[in-house]
């Protein structure tokens, strides 16, 4: 799903004859920087150190599998994003790409807001003191209840996904006796490059009201005429680990196209345009992903320009990054437990963990790199499979990497990349217990989501 090449060049095995891999051209031991979080080195001894820890010290004291994130790197990246879109434009951080109380606390100090999509995020947020106004809950079927408890807390916007929510808001709201603040999600159209179960704008998808047709401008018509919604903008979100602004720029344009028809239609200029979140991170080297500053300009550009040539006054922009936040900030730690050559095909690395902590390889095709982390070595590459514990053949985590030849168990590997869709998406398959979220900053590492265990799965088996 990414768009890396194979470090050593071609990307699938299967499809090469046996003995064409070629050896990675750069040091095993070097770390790039583009996919490790930024306070990762290698220490004098060669083992892999993050906020002045060491990672044995982390698995000797937490255990494997674990997440580790990097919390300076985290509060750094959500400043680059609102220093990027400044006073005129609002961020709000994707809750689903991974959301903790800490997390919620980091948001609020950092000063970004949050984007929910479900009663479960709402309730975190809100128990971790986020003000609900600067909350904006998502989703195509809140139930009435999670649109009760979210009007009830006075959430700052509820985007509205369909015609059904446009008017049970509207009637939970006019209950409640309050008016609610909401904006309309389209969809406008966009194939983005990207795969497609996270490509979220082309017409053949759940999400959103279409701008084809007439049904946004019809959308539009309703929600203006409830008293129980106030409508401030329309949203859009055009799918997910996309690197091409091109797919954004369409978007955003078509948005502030509607804008200027809905001006002409009913006299009103909506004061906000949310273009959602989807911006790519670098899960491998040949990633390229861009800085928020270049995305904040291509955005704003756009829209300024659009805005100007159909006379509208800019309105207040919005974005929803989740991936592009905290996806770079987190590794995840495992034990190697056994090592399988198969002769001429490749050497099978099996960890402490699986598709149950990181569904994403199996799920999307996902492509992740590799390193041994608890020391360095010299010993030649060899290519590998990282594959869990799981009884499933599927069970990959990383599909093709290279790992020096001298590995063994015992060994610490991590895989980089992994802060945003693999705690979220993490399963209990095979009644594993899901691995802890270890925060570390300056030289101190503490738990922020703790490991589950036997007593945890079975609390729930009430049987
Ligand atoms: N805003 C809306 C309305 C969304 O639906 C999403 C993601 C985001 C923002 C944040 O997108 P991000 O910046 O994190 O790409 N599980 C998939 C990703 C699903 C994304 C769903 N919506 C994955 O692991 O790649």
């Amino acid at each position: 799903m990414s768009r890396s090449a194979h470090p050593a060049g071609p990307r699938h095995a299967d499809v090469l004859p046996e003995g064409h891999w070629t050896a990675p051209a750069t040091d095993l031991n070097v770390l790039d920087e583009k996919v490790w979080s930024r306070t990762v080195t290698r220490d004098a001894d060669g083992a892999l150190t993050v906020g002045g820890i060491e990672v044995a010290r982390l698995a000797e004291e937490f255990g494997t599998p674990a997440y580790v994130l990097d919390e300076s790197d985290f509060r750094a990246r959500c400043r680059a994003w609102s220093d990027a879109f400044g006073t005129d434009a609002d961020v709000f951080y994707a809750g689903k790409a991974f959301l903790s109380r800490a997390v919620v606390r980091w948001l609020q100090e950092e000063g970004l807001n949050l984007d929910v999509c479900s009663g479960g995020e709402l309730a975190t947020a809100l128990d971790a003191g986020m003000p609900a106004e600067r909350i904006a809950f998502h989703g195509n079927n809140k139930t009435v209840a999670e649109i009760e408890r979210a009007v009830s807390a006075g959430v700052g916007r509820i985007v509205l996904d369909s015609f059904q929510e446009i008017a049970r808001v509207a009637h939970i709201a006019r209950s409640l006796g309050t008016r609610q603040r909401v904006q309309i999600r389209v969809t406008v159209g966009v194939e983005a490059h990207t795969h497609e179960f996270i490509a979220t704008a082309h017409e053949d998808q759940k999400f959103g009201i279409a701008l084809a047709g007439g049904q946004a401008a019809e959308a539009v018509r309703r929600a203006l005429t409830l008293d129980g919604l106030e409508l401030v903008g329309i949203h859009s979100h055009i799918g997910s680990q996309i690197f091409d602004m091109a797919g954004f720029e369409v978007s955003a344009r078509r948005v502030v196209q509607l804008l200027a028809e809905i001006r002409d239609e009913h006299g009103v200029e909506l004061p906000e345009i949310d273009l959602g979140g989807g911006l790519g991170i670098a899960y491998t080297p040949e990633d390229d992903p861009r800085e928020p500053h270049e995305i904040a300009k291509a955005l704003g550009d756009i829209v300024t320009r659009e805005c100007e040539s159909a006379g509208l006054a800019t309105p207040r922009i919005s974005v929803e990054p989740g991936r592009a936040i905290v996806g770079p900030t987190a590794f995840t730690l495992y034990e190697v437990g056994t090592i399988k050559p198969l002769e001429g095909l490749r050497t099978y690395v099996s960890v402490d963990g699986g598709m149950s902590d990181n569904i994403r390889t199996a799920l999307y095709d996902a492509e992740y790199s590799v390193s041994l982390v608890s020391r360095s070595s010299d010993a030649e590459p060899m290519l590998v499979r990282v594959v869990g514990k799981h009884c499933e053949s599927g069970d990959i985590v990383v599909k093709d990497a290279f790992l020096p030849s001298d590995l063994a168990p015992g060994d610490l590997i991590a895989v980089p990349a992994t802060g945003a869709y693999c705690r979220s998406m993490a399963s209990n398959y095979n009644h594993a217990l899901r691995p802890p979220v270890v925060a570390v900053r300056d030289g101190q590492a503490r738990v922020i989501v703790r490991r589950e265990t036997e007593e945890d799965l079975l609390r729930l088996d009430v049987g």
